[in-house]
């Protein structure tokens, strides 16, 4: 643990987010079923939220599954679905006691009722106290996708347009960040990417727009402490000028 402390010259982000990646290949590689995959991609959420403790991040979110891998066999499905389950009942409390506030963000209509229930309920139990700052925010995002945020975002603010149309006319891009699942998170500084894919496949297309990139060849299962840590020191070298000159 002590190896992460100390190091005053990272630049360290505010907020980092994760396309885990490469839990199936890394099971076929063991020559196991894609399940044993996701359920070692498990671990590495854990030491993520912890180096991300450890390291001073404030916001860490994941990308844990997308509107995409409905698609996926139901067998997958149900597995992935379970694993959230089993991890909001056996983490919440150590997360609530680390001042970890737990959020799930995407298209609840999708989740098994019971699921959706459990998720709300943990939300709800890691709110921190009035006046109290959490530590992290842990931000899942499951059965969401980029497109499906910024079309729900569109339809909530026509809603709210709808007695005056002419005046969406004076809506700015704050107001519309304002609708989309993440109202109030910050833009990620840091996006990282693991198994050496390099596409960002329909995550945070309008929170993604200045975020640095960071394509790691690391399968999601193997992304632990150290693989946290050096994405750290690789952000830390990047010159982010938002478009501008410096
Ligand atoms: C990508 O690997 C990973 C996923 C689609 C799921 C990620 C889920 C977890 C790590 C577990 C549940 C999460 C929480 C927060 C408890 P892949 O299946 O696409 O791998 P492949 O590209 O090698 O096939």
């Amino acid at each position: 643990m002590e190896e992460f402390k100390g190091n005053t010259q990272l630049k360290v982000p505010t907020h980092v987010s994760i396309i885990m990646d490469g839990n199936g290949r890394w099971a076929k590689l063991r020559g196991k079923e894609r399940v044993y995959g996701h359920a070692n991609g498990v671990e590495s959420v854990r030491a993520c939220v912890e180096a991300a403790v450890e390291n001073g991040v404030r916001y860490l979110s994941l990308f844990a599954f997308s509107e995409e891998n409905w698609g996926r066999p139901a067998e997958e499905v149900n597995t992935l679905m379970g694993l959230m389950f089993k991890a909001i009942a056996n983490e919440i409390e150590a997360l609530r006691k680390q001042r970890v506030r737990f959020r799930v963000l995407g298209d609840y209509s999708r989740l098994d009722p019971s699921l959706a229930d459990a998720i709300r309920a943990a939300e709800v139990s890691t709110v921190p106290a009035a006046g109290e700052e959490p530590v992290l925010d842990l931000i899942i995002f499951l059965s969401y996708s980029g497109k499906w945020d910024i079309l729900q975002a569109a339809k909530r603010l026509a809603a709210d347009y709808k007695d005056d149309p002419a005046a969406l006319d004076k809506v700015g891009p704050e107001e519309f960040a304002g609708k989309l699942v993440t109202a109030g998170i910050p833009d990620p500084d840091l996006i990282i990417r693991t198994s050496g894919e390099s596409r960002i496949s329909n995550y945070l297309l309008w929170q993604a727009a200045y975020s640095e990139f960071l394509f790691v060849d690391t399968l999601w299962p193997d992304f632990r402490k150290n693989e946290f840590r050096s994405a750290l020191e690789e952000y830390s070298k990047r010159d982010r000028r938002y478009g501008k000159v410096k």
